[in-house]
């Protein structure tokens, strides 16, 4: 009899994998936002999204799919997506830190981060880097959401967990971390899910 030497978990990622590549997405990493989104109801048909960190591009592979032609989803990151895409689905080249929104760019609906950092091998950089990106992915999603827009951003959960967390339940009706059964056992990374971003809480675009 052959044994599987992954454990259960593992083994579940490596069907995700294949399930991934069968389904012609880019990653694997698409099965996070889609249980995100049938949990939480972020993205519908019509809707307005912003990715942050989209390469190599299943989120907006995912993204485009659910809010069809009559919507759209524009995905930064520092490296270039190669896949094709329909009209409705653009991606650009841009550093986060140093994108900022036109003020003619209409208001965003969802604004989505699966953003990391280049991991080190030291946990601390490591963690404080992605506390940065989760914190600049709430600093656009203030200055491009409508108000009672939806935003996820991914952080590895550490020191600065908490004070992420208070700033987005400041920030929206309501805000919580989610852990993806579609992330790897060995991940300490986390969800924070913002739903109804606070008319409060918009920022004036500079
Ligand atoms: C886990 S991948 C995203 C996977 C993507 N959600 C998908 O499904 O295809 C994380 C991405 O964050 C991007 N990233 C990290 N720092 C960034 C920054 N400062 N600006 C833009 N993108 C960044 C990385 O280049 C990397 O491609």
């Amino acid at each position: 009899m052959t044994r599987h030497r992954l454990s259960d978990k593992a083994h579940r990622h490596d069907a995700a994998y294949q399930r991934a590549k069968q389904e012609n997405y880019a990653a694997r990493a698409v099965y996070k936002l889609e249980e995100i989104d049938k949990r939480f109801h972020i993205l519908r048909q019509g809707a307005r999204v912003l990715d942050l960190g989209c390469w190599p591009g299943s989120w907006i592979q995912y993204a485009g799919d659910r809010v069809t032609e009559t919507g759209y989803v524009l995905g930064l990151d520092l490296k270039p997506v190669v896949l094709s895409f329909p009209a409705h689905v653009e991606h650009r080249v841009a550093d986060v830190f140093e994108w900022t929104p036109g003020p003619d760019l209409p208001p965003f609906d969802v604004v989505l981060s699966d953003m990391a950092p280049h991991t080190t091998g030291d946990r601390h950089t490591d963690v404080v880097r992605s506390e940065g990106l989760a914190e600049r992915a709430l600093d656009i999603a203030c200055m491009v959401l409508r108000p009672g827009g939806h935003c996820v951003a991914k952080v590895f959960q550490g020191g600065g967990f908490g004070e992420l967390l208070k700033r987005f339940r400041a920030s929206f009706q309501e805000a919580r971390p989610y852990h993806a059964k579609n992330s790897r056992s060995t991940s300490t990374e986390q969800y924070l899910v913002g739903r109804g971003l606070k008319a409060s809480a918009t920022v004036r675009r500079p």
